[in-house]
């Protein structure tokens, strides 16, 4: 179970305020936790182009694998929405090619969470097997 003092929360809500969305004003914060028990945070960076903005959750996966980190556990993500924000379709293929079935925990400010795994949201992905 994951209690709202779980630091994987704080990380992804802490990281959330660093986003920088000033054309969707969406702000997206995520915290990656790899085997060492490191957490890897990132937020949504947007651009003027629109197609070249970056999910938070692919910034923090990509940040964790540039630092040398494999093997993650969990991912937390932070939105300020009631209904909480799952992870796009392009985050589901990134975390799936990382993590495999790793465990997603939503997060919202006010400390509403749900957890869900990646593969009830991603079923059926294509990966590496195929090729
Ligand atoms: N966004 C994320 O960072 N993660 C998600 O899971 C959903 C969407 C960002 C992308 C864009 O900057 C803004 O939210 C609106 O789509």
């Amino acid at each position: 179970m994951t209690t709202i003092s779980d630091p994987i929360l704080n990380a992804a809500l802490a990281a959330r305020e660093h986003a920088h969305a000033p054309y969707s004003n969406f702000c997206v914060g995520a915290a990656i936790e790899d085997d060492a028990g490191r957490l890897h945070t990132g937020c949504n960076i947007e651009n003027a182009t629109y197609g070249l903005t970056l999910c938070a959750e692919r910034v923090a996966v990509f940040k964790a694998v540039s630092e040398g980190a494999h093997g993650f556990r969990r991912i937390a993500i932070a939105a300020d929405t009631d209904t909480l924000t799952p992870p796009c379709g392009a985050c589901r293929q990134i975390l799936w090619e990382f993590c495999g079935d790793i465990q997603v925990i939503l997060v919202n400010p006010r400390g509403k969470t749900e957890t869900l795994k990646l593969k009830d949201l991603f079923p059926r992905a294509f990966d590496g097997s195929f090729l």
